[in-house]
Order: C-alpha cells, then structure tokens, then sequence
C-alpha cells in the first residue's frame, strides 16, 4: 500500500476506484502481502521445518484458506464449521490439527472419520471422549495434550492464553499423569504436546520461557512425543515503529530444542500471516464537530471490525487523498453503531477530510472479518481479493432480507 500523487494504492490498483466498483464497507485482501507474509515466515524457521498449520479463527474465508493451502500451509481449526472450511478448501486432512476447549462428541467424531492429523486434547474430561469415539469406531486416534505452562505472554488480557487462570490446556501435573495413565492406550496414540500461550507477542522471552516448560514435561514424563506443537502468537506492527518480535532468537532456541529432543516441530500462526493483508475499506457520512472533538462517522462500524470495541485494539486510519496540512483537535473515528465503544481510533490531529471521503481501516485481515456480526441489523461487510492486479469478489453480501 502506498501514495501516489497524493492518491492510495493498493498492490498498485488506486483504492477509490476500487471503491467505485465494489463500495463500502468492504474488506480487501492482498495475495501479494499473503505470499509474501507464509514466505517470509517459512524463512524464519528455515532450519527447523515446521508444519505450518494456518489458524483458521484469525481469517475464514474459503478462497484465502485454499490460496494459503496452495502455498503449502495445513490449518488449525477449533470447530468443526473451521474443519470443514479447511477441508473445503483442500488443505489435506494429514496437515490439519483440531484444537479448542470445548470440542464435542460430534465434533471429535467428525474429525476421526476425516482422519486429521491430531486432535490436541484440553482436559481429561475430552480425552475421556476421545476414548469412547476411539471404542465406537474401532480406531487408534491419534492425539495431542495442550500444556499449559502458566507463562505470561506479556500480551493484550483478553488474549492471553497460557496463564494457571486461563481456560486453556492442562498443567504440569496434569499432564504428566495423563501421560502416565494414556501411554499404554489401544484407544488413544499420545503423539504430540501443544502449547499456545497467546496471541499478538513481540517478545521472544515468553516463547523462551515456554520452550522450557516443554521440555520440563519431556524430562519429567521421560515421553516420546513424535510432534511438538508450539502454537501461534507472533506479534504484527500495527502501529508504525512498534516493537517486533525477534524471530530469529526464537528460531534458534526451537533448532536447539529439536536437536536435543528429536521431534517434529507444529506452529500455528494466524495473525502473522493474515493480519497485514487486509484493508476495511469504508466512506465517511458525517463529520460532526463539537468545541473539543471532531466525530468522523463513518460506514463501517464494530459490527464489520469488534477488534477495538473489544479489547481497545489500535488500528491504523488512512484517506485514500493525502493532504499534507494537519487539523490540531482530536478525531474521533466512530461507526453508525449504538453503541459507545464504536470507536475505531481517537487522534491528537489529522489531515483536512470532508464528508464523502473514502479512509482505509489498516491491517484487519486477522480477527476482522471472522468476528463481525449483524449488531444493529446491519449487513456485513463483504470481501475483495487482489490477485496479479485483477480483483475478485471472494464472498457474498448477504441480503438485509435474508438477514431478517
Ligand atoms: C490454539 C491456537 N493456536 C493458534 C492461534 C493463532 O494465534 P495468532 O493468530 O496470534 O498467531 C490461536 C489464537 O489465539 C490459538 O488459540
């Protein structure tokens, strides 16, 4: 995405014609930046070889799973809805792995017959499921167990996933004693340990304090796990010159890991894949100015992006026309939802804009589209895809008829 004579690009396609084809609010994805995200990612973890199993929650869409199936990547799906877009989307069942707390007897039933790679248990209430599955269908499923390490992913609250007060996988103890009660299992195969402690780190430190917890459990347990799976996480610039995570010292501590433990390595990116594609295209309706705050008000709201309704989430706000002069008041961007946390940013200045004007909601490609909803009976955004400078509609606007 850049300025050309003052007008907005996108994969070099100017953004208001864009908008004059397909209107607003829609997402637009780049292929380009996806390609370029799964590359660039393979790079980092170059020696370590890792399945790449796509998180399917940060982003749905059918056509964007089989472009990022095509490019080689397998899928972690959470429910069975994930599991059948994946699989709709040709990503093989054998690159495919099935986690999630409360997965049910249809699900898990559902994911044995398509044969997937692993099923990453959370409690022993699932395995105790698992087995049962396993008895009915005469079948060995193979399964993972998720640790979790109780480390602080030094992230968002809402998005920490691997803390003792957190829902998600097992601790230690746990872990170990259904190791010891399951390795003799004709039911289940124990193949692999997961871990994911949260979403959008920069740090490598908390990767580096989970690799321990790891390989605390293969001291303690004396197992031989085939697969360690070590889940996603890895953190996007939303805001220019943030911190980023140091990939390479964290690829160097798995390499390590690998060569100590002899396994095959699982990561589960979603956001560092798909986050910087994906642009919420949108106009602006109203500008309502107030002694301290102008409202920009525009066409999408939280119902097209939750992000920083939910969890006060930053995202970038760019006009499709750069001017250079800037307005010192505060902006506030807001959608047309009732609601008072429909603020998508509130800045100190910004550029002269005017009611009419197209702006570009940046990096939404993870978590975006996936947790809009028809809040206030509105229809959805729906979505672009830029591929070798053509676009393609990639999913369907649904009717507000059908809606209601
Ligand atoms: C189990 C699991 N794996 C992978 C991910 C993907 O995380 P991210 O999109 O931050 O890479 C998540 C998301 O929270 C998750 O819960």
């Amino acid at each position: 995405m850049k300025y050309i004579n003052n007008k907005l690009l996108i994969d070099k396609i100017s953004v208001d014609r864009i908008i004059k084809t397909f209107g607003t609010p829609v997402y637009c994805y780049s292929y380009k930046q996806i390609k370029e995200n799964i590359l660039k990612f393979q790079k980092n973890f170059i020696k370590t070889k890792p399945l790449i199993c796509f998180a399917v929650k940060a982003n749905n869409n059918i056509r964007i799973l089989s472009e990022i199936g095509k490019l080689g990547l397998g899928a972690d799906v959470v429910s069975k809805g994930e599991l059948l877009a994946a699989l709709k989307s040709k990503i093989k069942p054998k690159k495919i792995v099935f986690s999630g707390v409360g997965k049910t007897y249809d699900e898990i039933m559902f994911a044995t017959k398509k044969n997937i790679l692993l099923i990453n248990a959370e409690s022993k209430s699932e395995i105790d499921t698992i087995v049962k599955i396993a008895k009915k269908t005469k079948r060995v499923i193979d399964i993972g167990i998720r640790l979790n390490p109780n480390v602080d992913a030094n992230t968002i609250k809402e998005i920490t996933t691997g803390k003792n007060i957190n829902k998600f996988g097992l601790n230690e103890k746990e872990v170990i004693e259904l190791i010891n009660t399951y390795k003799n299992s004709k039911q289940i195969n124990i193949k692999c340990l997961s871990v994911h402690i949260g979403s959008q780190i920069t740090s490598h430190v908390p990767y580096i304090r989970m690799l321990k917890s790891v390989q605390k459990i293969i001291d303690k347990s004396n197992f031989a796990f085939e697969y360690i799976d070590l889940g996603g996480g890895m953190g996007i610039n939303y805001e220019l010159n943030a911190k980023t995570l140091n990939y390479s010292r964290y690829a160097k501590q798995v390499v390590k890991f690998i060569k100590k433990n002899n396994v095959k390595i699982i990561l589960e990116p979603g956001r560092s894949i798909i986050g910087n594609t994906g642009y919420l295209l949108a106009k602006i309706i109203y500008i309502k100015k107030t002694r301290k705050i102008n409202f920009i008000i525009i066409n999408t709201g939280m119902n097209d992006l939750m992000r920083p309704a939910l969890y006060k989430a930053y995202h970038r706000i760019i006009p499709t026309k750069k001017i250079q002069n800037k307005i010192f008041k505060r902006h506030d961007f807001v959608g047309p939802i009732c609601e008072t946390t429909d603020k998508f940013l509130s800045t100190k200045s910004y550029q002269k804009v005017d009611e009419g004007d197209n702006i570009v909601i940046c990096d939404v490609g993870a978590y975006g589209k996936v947790l809009s909803s028809n809040y206030n009976l509105r229809t959805n955004a729906y979505e672009i895809l830029i591929k070798n400078s053509k676009v393609f509609k990639i999913s369907k606007k649904i009717s507000l008829e059908n809606i209601i």
